[in-house]
């Protein structure tokens, strides 16, 4: 039996082939005298293959009727095409009709707006735009699994469920099996967490790092590359309530080995999607951002550039620039600075290190100066903050010091404390947010539109 050809394939053919079957759906039909041209497209390129079918096929009246959206099996024999469009088109020797699509499928050949095809997320892949950013999506998270595997990393998967807040931030979802129009309660009142599924409180995490931790801390170097989750009530362009985050740990690695690694992943990364994902870049230059290759070149050839938080925030304090938020020591980098920075002052992407320890994790290395903390974060034009990272604190005084300032509960932390009290040692990571990459080599502007179902504050669909 004659298997089915991608789409890709063929028209990357050596030559022409006596029998082909491809299947797919009609983006387009128009009629001629005695024959129809049916445009397929199958996803696995952008382009489509164009279909010649002629009145004499036994099933012709139902040709005629196939509209955009219907799917079909077609063979035929795949010849060099006469018109100037393509190389190859199929002339039909048989059409299969699966099923038409009516009228009213949405996606008719006119322009329809991000937010109208976010309420069809269902369908948007079927788009030449969506189809790219996904397709570009699959081979983004090959490169980073390329990326790490070619270095010697192991791939570790941590929890989803967790019983302790890693960025204690206190934005994170409660997974419970409790009813909630009937709670139990202990005698003072408060929820009986005991007769809760795993007997206290659970959440869904908001990063892998603090279990990584304990994986680099035996293996070496690894990678985590997971859903994370995040109950932030903002509603940004860049923010996600469900987002795939990428958390490398590195034992023996202090912060500039962290920001080393850091580089070089963004940089072959993109140079990764340059050299693979060509044709449905072009779309993105042409339709989203016409900047595009000149900022993905850019990232590949030059070296990021790197500031301490103070450099930063004097450099912002003397450019003249009227910010909203007045860059002062101890402020945590707003977007608009974080913009500022990479767009207009270095025009390029930059690390910002070494900031002050009040806004930031409380597993972060205390610097010699007892103000700042070894902690760092990549920020990129058009988006801002890429990734955060820093040198974990590895001094088990210090670090039961700080949990108590915080006012944590040590217990929590028991777990966590003994990588500290066995065999410490020095060892550094970071989270790149993976949507924000696709916003980065796509252009995509909002990151509901590179994630294939989002989830959003008020917004759980489909
Ligand atoms: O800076 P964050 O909060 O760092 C951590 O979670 C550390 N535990 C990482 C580590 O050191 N292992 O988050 C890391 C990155 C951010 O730089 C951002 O790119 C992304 O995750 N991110 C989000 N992406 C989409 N939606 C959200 N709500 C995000 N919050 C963070
Ligand atoms: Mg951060």
């Amino acid at each position: 039996m004659l298997k089915r050809s991608k789409i890709v394939d063929l028209l990357q053919s050596s030559g022409p082939k006596e029998t082909v079957l491809v299947k797919g759906w009609v983006k387009t039909r128009r009629d001629s005298k005695d024959f129809s041209f049916v445009e397929i497209n199958d996803g696995s390129c952008l382009k489509n293959i164009q279909v010649i079918a002629l009145n004499t096929l036994v099933n012709y009246e139902d040709v005629k009727k196939l509209s955009t959206g219907s799917s079909v099996a077609i063979e035929g024999a795949l010849v060099e095409s006469q018109g100037g469009n393509q190389k190859y088109e199929i002339q039909a020797q048989n059409v299969e009709i699966y099923s038409f699509a009516p009228d009213d499928f949405p996606l008719q050949k006119k322009k329809m707006t991000d937010e109208y095809l976010r309420s069809i997320a269902h369908l948007r892949p079927r788009t030449n735009k969506y189809g790219a950013a996904f397709r570009i999506r699959s081979e983004l998270s090959y490169a980073i699994h390329k990326f790490f595997h070619d270095k010697g990393f192991n791939y570790v998967h941590t929890p989803i469920i967790t019983g302790s807040d890693c960025e204690g931030a206190g934005e994170m979802f409660q997974v419970t099996t409790l009813d909630l129009q009937n709670l139990p309660k202990t005698k003072d009142g408060s929820i009986d967490y005991t007769q809760d599924f795993f007997g206290k409180p659970a959440h869904l995490t908001v990063s892998g790092q603090l279990n990584g931790e304990m994986y680099a801390c035996a293996l070496g170097d690894i990678y985590t590359f997971g859903p994370t989750f995040r109950a932030e009530n903002s509603n940004t362009p860049r923010h996600a309530a469900e987002f795939w985050m990428i958390e490398p740990e590195m034992a023996f690695a202090d912060i500039y080995d962290d920001m080393d690694v850091a580089e070089d992943m963004v940089r072959s990364c993109v140079k990764h999607i340059i050299d693979n994902c060509q044709e449905d870049l072009e779309l993105f230059e042409k339709f989203v951002d016409p900047t595009l290759k000149t900022t993905l070149e850019n990232i590949v050839h030059n070296e990021f550039a790197r500031v301490t938080y103070t450099q930063a925030i004097e450099l912002m304090q003397k450019s003249g620039k009227k910010f909203e938020y007045k860059p002062e020591y101890g402020i945590d980098l707003q977007t608009e600075h974080e913009r500022f920075l990479a767009e207009e002052y270095f025009k390029k992407p930059v690390i910002v290190y070494n900031y002050p320890k009040e806004i930031k994790a409380f597993y972060m290395r205390l610097n010699d100066d007892e103000k700042t903390v070894a902690a760092m974060d990549v920020l990129v034009p058009r988006i801002g903050e890429l990734i955060g990272g820093s040198q974990r604190e590895e001094r088990y005084d210090v670090l039961t010091k700080r949990i108590e300032e915080l006012g944590m509960n040590i217990k929590d932390y028991d777990w966590y404390l003994d990588s500290r009290k066995f065999g410490t040692v020095p060892h550094a990571g970071f989270g790149l947010g993976f949507e924000r990459m696709m916003m980065l080599v796509t252009g995509i502007s909002n990151i509901r539109d590179v994630l294939p179902f989002p989830r959003t504050p008020k917004s759980v669909n489909f």
